[in-house]
């Protein structure tokens, strides 16, 4: 049976790059779930590519039926889920994030965190079974035989999340919705590890700052040996996702595999 990863997200920037990276470098096959799909462009070429490994399936994160409808598509196709990456996310409606209570509005709350924190919860709710029945291997994945671990879930977070490093404020949607996901994430490493078989590995990663349209309009101020490539961004997760063990679950990571306080 080969190994299964679904990358939530799947249309543009990271989400579409853990796709192509996981396609060329492991023999997985790759579920790439995106909200529309006939405007992924570059999703449907790799899907020209690859097509006998990557299945593409409409999914708005923000819809609970959706994540239901696809979670019992892939049970019946796949059965199970090695590695789970929840990657689709928002700044803010606004594409901005704000910069003082005065742009703070009750809609773009809701919608930040709805996207952020809420849909890739309830992906958890729905895949956690398939990935309890993974074999937690992926091609790149150095297990450990002496621990038995199944599936991994991760979660695309933001050092922005952190509470105890913030020192600049601002984004107050976003910061909330990243800190949050963290707290879920720890909340999953918890319930997910009580099972006898099938342990599930949860980890909240960061990305580093990527160039892609969601940190587009702060590019400028990063300079410019900061601002990493999509390509260059996941290959250093990759590497951190590889050498995961039960031991990390709950923890939060950089992109350089050192942990970042909560
Ligand atoms: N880029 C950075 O510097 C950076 C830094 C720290 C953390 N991150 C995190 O890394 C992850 C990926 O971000 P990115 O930089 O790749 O952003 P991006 O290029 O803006 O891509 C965002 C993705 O989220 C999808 N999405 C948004 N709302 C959705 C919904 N309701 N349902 C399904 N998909 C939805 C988008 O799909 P559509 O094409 O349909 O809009 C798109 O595929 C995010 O979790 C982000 O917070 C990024």
């Amino acid at each position: 049976m080969p190994s299964i990863a679904v990358v939530q997200g799947a249309s543009r920037g990271i989400g579409l790059q853990f796709c192509r990276t996981l396609l060329q470098r492991t023999e997985v096959n790759v579920i790439a779930t995106c909200r529309c799909p006939d405007q992924a462009l570059d999703l449907n070429c790799l899907y020209k590519e690859h097509k006998e490994r990557l299945n593409v399936m409409k999914m708005d994160v923000t819809q609970e039926d959706a994540i239901k409808e696809t979670a019992e598509m892939v049970e019946q196709q796949f059965k199970k889920v090695d590695l789970l990456i929840n990657c689709a996310a928002m700044l803010h409606p606004s594409g901005r994030g704000e910069t003082s209570l005065r742009d703070v509005s009750f809609e773009g709350v809701q919608a930040t965190l709805a996207t952020n924190t809420i849909g890739p919860l309830l992906m958890a709710k729905y895949f956690s079974p398939m990935l309890s029945k993974g074999s937690g291997s992926f091609g790149l994945h150095s297990s450990n035989k002496k621990e038995t671990h199944s599936g991994i879930l991760v979660n695309m977070s933001a050092r922005v999340g952190s509470i105890s490093d913030n020192g600049l404020g601002g984004w107050y949607s976003y910061r909330m919705s990243k800190s949050a996901l963290n707290m879920a994430t720890r909340n999953l490493s918890i319930e997910l590890r009580r099972r006898s078989k099938g342990k599930v590995i949860c980890i909240a990663l960061h990305p580093g700052t990527v160039n892609t349209d969601l940190s587009r309009p702060y590019h400028r101020n990063v300079p410019k040996e900061k601002l990493f490539s999509t390509l260059h961004s996941v290959e250093c997760m990759m590497a951190v996702i590889s050498k995961l063990t039960l031991m990390d679950s709950g923890k939060y990571f950089a992109f350089d595999g050192t942990k970042i306080p909560f």
